[in-house]
Parts: structure tokens; sequence; C-alpha cells
């Protein structure tokens, strides 16, 4: 386990240079120091805008660090420039993962809502150096094995009897019945699990619950079911190996334990399942409601995958991820960072840096966005392909089987999640001529 106690060994990295205002680290009580705007309260931010818009607002108020307070007014730093989030992410001996580092753990309640995505868990996502290799390799060498035809297919077939159940209707709200409905079977196929059945139905019912709970679920419940569920499923695969992600993480001689493999594939099913869905949703969102492609939504595979990279450049479902925290007092941005401190990455900031598009283009075959991260930590490889994949046949059944499927509300009444984090919509009603069968 990574010891946290002392300073590291390191070597010295310079200071990152970059123009921007130089206020120390603001008080812990969100106040700011003389001559620096006041930190930026992340919950209070306009969701519903265009990313682009409220991010270019907060760069030219703050530069490409801004102080920021979390829920609870608790501070921390927003990543906003391109160079600055490529800094964090490629420097872990500056940035790193491990949340235990956090100066301001003892201000942190108990039931603080954020502490789901910040504390730490013994998990991929927290681990570092040589642990956090041995981790990520398992996951890397068990998703590279995915017959990327086979998953296509799958996933076919699961988007067809997801429109099955509501093709006759002729309407549908595509954000619950569809888009997250199937990146989240998808990623059960990959582990091995069957496609239909009352088991695997739990299953996503309980990890739906656990990653997004609606009033009345009990996430904790879930998510204990959630981890039995693995716990067997892991049993059943280390005694009859099948092709699937988890027999190969269960026989990787990397050795992991039944307790890291869980943790991981919890990760793995998570860290799939939210991006990949709203992905898939913003997507739809950008066909139904932007001309540029109106022409080409029934025939157009081109169109789908312009879509999906436009999406990742101006719309990114992986909005702002926390996070990092300073190994070191350090300089970001022409910030004074210290040890500790939180960090957040703007993915969508970085996106839409005008640092890197000057002219305000975005290039559609141009594939050096935020969107999956960067360095040690970014979704690792294969995943971004093997996402879309899953993105990409699920937009092309939808539209090769519904294909007159248009917006059954104005576009402008279409609503984003109340999250800084996640972006993606609350709902995407549709109508289309019903299927009768
Ligand atoms: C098949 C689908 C996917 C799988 C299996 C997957 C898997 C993972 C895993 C295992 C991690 C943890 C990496 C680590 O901490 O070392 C991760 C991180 C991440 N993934 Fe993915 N992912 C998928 C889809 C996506 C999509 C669609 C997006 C965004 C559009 C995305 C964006 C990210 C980001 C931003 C991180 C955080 C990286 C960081 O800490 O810097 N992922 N993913």
């Amino acid at each position: 386990m990574t010891d946290l106690a002392g300073p590291r060994d390191h070597a010295p990295v310079p200071e990152y240079p970059t123009a921007g205002p130089s206020c120390a680290v603001p008080p812990v009580d969100g106040g700011a120091p003389p001559g620096c705007p006041a930190r930026v309260a992340l919950s209070g931010l306009g969701y519903q805008q265009t990313p682009s818009q409220l991010y270019r607002a907060l760069r030219s108020e703050h530069g490409p660090v801004a102080p920021v307070l979390l829920d609870g007014d608790v501070p921390a730093w927003l990543v906003l420039g391109y160079a600055e989030v490529a800094h964090v992410t490629s420097h872990d001996e500056l940035f790193a993962r491990d949340s235990r580092r956090w100066n301001q753990w003892a201000s942190i309640p108990a039931d603080w809502p954020l502490l789901p995505y910040v504390g730490y868990q013994p998990s991929v996502l927290f681990t570092e150096g040589a642990e956090h290799q041995r981790r990520a390799g398992v996951i890397t060498e068990a998703l590279e094995a995915v017959d990327q035809f086979e998953l296509s297919e799958g996933c076919r077939r699961i988007a067809h009897r997801l429109i099955d159940s509501f093709a006759g209707g002729g309407r549908a709200e595509l954000m619950s019945l569809y888009a997250h409905a199937l990146p989240m079977r998808a990623a059960l196929l990959m582990c091995g699990m069957p496609m239909d059945g009352a088991d695997t139905e739990d299953l996503v019912q309980d990890l739906r619950i656990s990653l997004d709970a609606h009033e009345g679920d009990d996430p904790v419940a879930a998510y204990a079911r959630v981890g039995e569920r693995l716990h067997r499923l892991v049993e059943e695969k280390r005694a009859v190996p099948a092709p699937d992600v988890v027999s190969r993480m269960a026989a990787h001689p990397a050795g992991l334990t039944d307790d890291e493999l869980v943790q991981d594939l919890i990760s793995v099913i998570a860290a799939a399942q939210q991006p990949t869905a709203n992905w898939i949703g913003n997507a739809l969102r950008l066909l139904l409601t932007d001309d540029r492609f109106a022409l080409n939504v029934s025939g157009g595979r081109l169109s789908v995958g312009q879509a999906l990279n436009e999406v990742l450049w101006l719309d990114t479902p992986t909005q702002n991820f926390i996070g990092r925290w300073a190994v070191r007092d350090t300089r970001l941005g022409g910030r004074q960072i210290r040890a500790g401190d939180c960090v957040v990455l703007g993915l969508a900031a970085a996106n839409t840096d005008p640092q890197i598009w000057p002219e305000g283009h975005v290039g559609a075959e141009n594939s050096a966005h935020m969107s999956f991260s960067n360095g040690e930590h970014r979704c690792p490889y294969p995943a971004p392909l093997l996402a879309d994949v899953i993105a990409r046949t699920s937009v092309e059944t939808l539209l090769e089987r519904l294909p007159d499927t248009v917006l059954a509300v104005e576009p402008a009444e279409l609503t984003w999640r109340p999250s800084i984090w996640m972006r993606g919509l609350t709902s995407l009603p549709v109508r289309f001529t019903p299927i009768v069968r």
C-alpha cells in the first residue's frame, strides 16, 4: 500500500510556467485574498449552459486555474486550461491520485455528498506507481482480448431487445430505456454474464441503484448486493474459466485477490456505464437537434461518427473529474498550490480552451481531446475503443430501427442533470412511427 506519511522521493520537476493571476491560496473559509477574485461555488454554476460558454467565462475571470468551492464550501482548484490539465495528469510525482493526501479531511462530514467519488477505496482508481501499473495492467490485458466484432454484435442484440420493449408505443424516453440500459448490459456481457435472465436483471437493477439512486432507492443495500454477486461471479470464473473479462482478470499472473478483483470489476463497470451512457445520450441529442445532421440521420454512419466525436470535444460526459491531490507545494497556471490541495480536472474546459482553438474551431477528425483524461490514470487502453463500439452500435441500431425518430419536446425544453461532474440529459423524450410486430 502507498505510504502517504512522509515526503516522497521524486525527480525535480520545473514549475509549470503559464500566465495567469498569481493569487496565493485563499484561506480555508473560502474568502479571497486581496486583489484576487472570490472562489467559485461549483454547485452554483449554470449547468444548463453550453459548456464552452460557461468555461470561457470562468477562464476569462480566473485564468487557467480557478479557486473553487466544492459542496459544503470545501476549497479546491478547477483546472481550466488544456496545457495545465496535461501538466497535472502527466506529472504523478506532483499531482497524484490517492485522496488520503487531502489537507481538508478534518472538515469533511461523514455524509458529504462527494464522499463516494473522493473517499479512498482500495481499487485501481486510487492506487499509484507500481501498484497502479499492476492493477491497470490486469484490466488492460483483459480488455485487449475483447473481440470488437463480437462486442458490436452483442450490443446490437441488446439494442434490438431494448427497442422491441418500446417500439410498439411510438414514444419513448431514451435516456432510461436505452442510453443508460445498453452500456450496463454491454459491460456485464464483457464480464461473462448471460445476456438475459433474472440473475442478470437483478445485477443490472442493483448497479443502476448504486450508481444513480432515485428517490426511494437504497444505494447502500444495492451496493452490498453488487459486491456479493461479483464475488460469486469471480468464484464461478475461477472454477470454470471462459473467454470473458472476469476469467482473464482472475487468471492473470499478477495474482489479484478476490477482494481486489471485485473492487476493480466495480471500477470497470462503473467507469464504463455512466460516461458511455451519457456519451450516447449527448450524441443522440446532437443528431436530433442540430440541422447539420438532420438530412443524414436515417442512413448516415458518417454522421453518427461525427456526432460522437463532436460530443467528446464540445459536450463531453466527463465534464469535470475529481481528481488529483498535490504531493508537495508547487505552482500551476500562476497559482500557488499547497501539498494536499485537491485539484479538479476541468476536462470540458480543456477541450474548448481558446489556447488550442484560437478560431473557436473544433476539428472533427482530431481526437486529442481530454475526455478520456490523460497520463497514467487516463481511461485505460483499449477502453475508449470499446466504448466507441458500444456507443456507435447503440446509436446506429436505434436510427436503423426507428429512422423517423424526432424529439417529442422542443430542444430548449431538454434539461441537463444538475451535476458539475457528469454532463447528461435528465430525459430524452422522442416519438416515431410505432412498429407493429
Ligand atoms: C467500455 C467503456 C469504458 C471502460 C471499460 C472504462 C474503464 C475505465 C477504467 C478502468 C478507468 C480507471 C483508470 C485508472 O484509474 O487507472 C477509467 C477512467 C476514466 N475513464 Fe473510462 N471507461 C470506459 C468508457 C469511458 C468513456 C466513454 C469516457 C468518456 C467519454 C471515459 C472517461 C474516463 C475518465 C475521464 C477516466 C478518469 C481518468 C483519470 O483519473 O484521469 N471512460 N475508465
